[in-house]
């Protein structure tokens, strides 16, 4: 069993990859091997669109741009789950999660109709950490990236979680920032009754996705 985290904030040790790292330590804790990716260590860019995974003798499922991605697609589709977390920018997941899937999924996808060329299965969890408080995130966010969520699962075969944790603490120190709009009490004292909870979620999203037993 092994199980792919990849950290899709560029901060290597806040919100996003402190829920990660709970993840895998889930996954371990059930016996999967696991590998920790932080995306913006990586060189690489979204689709180019060369379109060589398109050939008629390419290799189905592989990512021929030659660069810090293309390896990691391939790990990726060979593992069991994939573990995958982003800070919401401007509504939306950041520009390293999207190139990441963009070329991830358009090496799966086949243009001769029907199904996925992927006939593996990648069973996928994404935790999304955001500012936004978690009833903003229900009540409208969240229905943003069902469309991808389901992408996703079409073409990796698999079942895809999520988790949000929301109302996130941003700096360290809110006196040093014009920041006037968030309250930094509110903001620690979710930090300190909500976090511990959302870092349990994210244990478990990673012991029960890596401890699947089909
Ligand atoms: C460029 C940028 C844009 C952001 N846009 C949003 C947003 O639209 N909605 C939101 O809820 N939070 C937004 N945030 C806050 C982050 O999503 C939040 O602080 C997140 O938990 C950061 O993750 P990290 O600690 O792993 O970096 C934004 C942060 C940045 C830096």
């Amino acid at each position: 069993m092994k199980t792919i985290i990849i950290n899709a904030s560029p901060r290597k040790n806040w919100n996003t990859a402190q829920m990660l790292k709970e993840a895998q330590r889930g996954a371990e804790f059930v016996g999967a091997e696991t590998e920790y990716i932080d995306l913006y260590d990586l060189s690489f860019t979204g689709c180019r669109s060369c379109l060589a995974c398109k050939r008629k003798d390419a290799e189905r499922c592989r990512c021929y741009w030659n660069d810090d991605l293309a390896p990691v697609i391939s790990r990726v589709l060979d593992a069991d789950a994939l573990i995958i977390g982003s800070p919401i920018y401007f509504g939306e997941p950041t520009a390293g999660y999207r190139a990441f899937l963009e070329r991830l999924l358009f090496c799966v996808l086949s243009y001769d109709g029907g199904e996925p060329y992927f006939k593996g299965k990648v069973d996928t969890g994404i935790i999304y950490t955001m500012n936004a408080p978690k009833e903003f995130y229900e009540n409208g966010m969240s229905q943003n990236y069902k469309g991808t969520e389901g992408m996703i699962a079409r073409m990796l075969n698999g079942e895809v979680r999520t988790y949000a944790a929301c109302d996130t603490v941003q700096v360290s120190d809110y006196s040093k920032y014009a920041m006037g709009r968030f309250s930094e009490e509110n903001k620690k004292a979710h930090r300190e009754e909500q976090f511990p909870l959302d870092l349990e979620a994210a244990f478990r999203m990673g012991a029960e996705l890596s401890g699947k037993k089909d």
